[in-house]
């Protein structure tokens, strides 16, 4: 089956950027079905860095097509600034991008609100990106979005621009007391936004599914990770799209059975940004550290990340909820210069030890995580291209990982370049 999930197994940021671009090689389709601008994924070729965030990974190779499904929330402000810069930067978009006329459009009101109701949460915020995500999904799940096909139509786009209009500004002025927004200025801010990406909207169900026919290979790109998913992260402080491997499916309108395989990006470490139990999470020495050594600074919003030891609990949740038949470790570089590394193998809560990831959120601010220690190999893994060739406490610490989520390692990252990539 040419079909290939890759998500992320932890809280986002495991270098699924990085993974997809090597992926892409061996592909024709590149599909994004969730999330929107809150993603920023990171490719490195030579001294070029790349930050992508709603436009497939995969636009940097020639000849692929990249597609942006039904599932993701799309600021055409944002993609109409991305796709303007990679041209700048000599990449081309034209044809080779599709956006489905299913997925919804964010709106000014959607990050005004997203911003306002985490001000107003004080202490109790999400700590979100500020994108306009949440609310976006909201109004999608209410049943009173906008969609780019209504974009397309004038008459449809105007009455439901003003009628949302009436009670967002209403939310906005009663609730946060802010203003609201004037429907023509938005109006015509979107209609210059329609002109500039009409070429792109399409029906991309009927395009991924046709490529699939054909025996294309169809790569769908997770956006944040399986502790960000909505149903089974550490909710509420979660995005509000499923970012595990079923979201492909209902993302994009590709059936179950079409799906081939799913692989895990799964950092050597743990990081998240934002609020939310974090249950390894680092005292402030070490946090310094990886936090310095593995530039862990948000690639959407300069955030610095929260930085922990690896939490063994969380990826044996994500492998079963994905259902991840290999994984993929990246960062492992960032651990080079440590002498002991810790793995979380379990938690404990009054007196028990849970070895499953538990349903009850609140309990993971409580716990004490039970490690295991292993020796480190203090010395420089960047330069090495040959796994055979890693420090023989590397290739422990990674098969102990391997063992404990009883998942195989498909490849192991240890530099942000295309070329710092060991294949197993
Ligand atoms: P994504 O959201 O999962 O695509 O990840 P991000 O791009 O937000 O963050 C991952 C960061 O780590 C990026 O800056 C990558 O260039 C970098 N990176 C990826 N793999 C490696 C690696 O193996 N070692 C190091 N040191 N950096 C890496
Ligand atoms: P990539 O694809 C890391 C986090 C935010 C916040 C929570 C909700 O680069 O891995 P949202 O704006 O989505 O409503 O914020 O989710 N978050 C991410 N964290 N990587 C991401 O994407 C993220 N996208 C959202 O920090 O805690
Ligand atoms: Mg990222």
């Amino acid at each position: 089956m040419p079909s290939t999930v890759v998500i992320g197994a932890q809280w986002g940021d495991e270098g699924k950027g990085k993974i997809i671009d090597i992926l892409s090689r061996r592909s024709d389709y590149i599909v994004r079905y969730q999330g929107g601008n809150n993603a920023g994924h990171t490719v490195v070729i030579g001294d070029k860095s790349f930050i992508l965030h709603l436009v497939p990974s995969g636009i940097l190779h020639k000849g692929k097509k990249c597609v942006i499904g039904n599932g993701v929330v799309v600021n055409p402000a944002a993609l109409i600034d991305e796709i303007e810069g990679l041209q700048k930067s000599g990449i081309s978009v034209g044809s080779n991008l599709l956006v489905s006329e299913e997925a919804h459009l964010i709106f000014p009101y959607h990050w005004k609100i997203d911003e306002l109701r985490e001000i107003a949460k004080g202490k109790g915020k999400i700590g979100t990106t500020k994108r306009g995500i949440g609310p976006c999904y909201t109004d999608k799940v209410a049943r009173c979005g906008i969609r780019m096909a209504d974009l397309l139509d004038d008459k449809i786009f105007r009455s439901k621009l003003k009628e949302n209009l009436k009670e967002k500004n209403a939310i906005l002025k009663r609730v946060y007391g802010f203003k609201g927004y004037s429907f023509d200025k938005l109006y015509r801010k979107y209609s210059l936004y329609r002109k500039k990406i009409r070429r792109y909207i399409t029906d991309t169900t009927l395009a991924v599914n046709k490529a699939l026919d054909e025996g294309k290979r169809v790569l769908f790109e997770g956006a944040q990770g399986t502790l960000l998913d909505v149903d089974f992260g550490t909710y509420p402080y979660v995005t509000s799209s499923n970012s595990t491997a079923g979201g492909a499916c209902v993302g994009t309108g590709v059936g179950p059975a079409r799906i081939g395989k799913v692989v895990g990006v799964v950092k050597a470490y743990t990081t998240r940004v934002g609020e939310g139990p974090f249950p390894t999470e680092f005292s402030d020495r070490l946090m310094g550290i990886i936090r310095t050594k593995g530039k862990e600074f948000g690639a959407t919003t300069g955030r610095p990340r929260r930085c922990g030891w690896f939490d063994a609990i969380i990826v044996k949740h994500s492998v079963m909820v994905n259902g991840i038949k290999e994984i993929v470790i990246t960062k492992l570089d960032v651990l080079d210069d440590l002498r002991v590394i810790k793995i979380c193998t379990g938690y404990k809560h009054k007196g028990k030890i849970y070895k499953t990831f538990p349903a009850n959120i609140e309990m993971l601010f409580d716990i004490k995580p039970q490690y295991e220690e292993v020796p480190g190999w203090l010395c420089d893994t960047t330069g090495i291209t040959n796994y055979k060739k890693l420090p023989s406490n590397a290739k422990k610490y990674l098969k102990r990982l391997s063992d404990i989520v009883d998942t195989k390692i498909s490849m192991v990252s240890v530099g942000s370049d295309r070329k710092q990539t060991l294949k197993l």
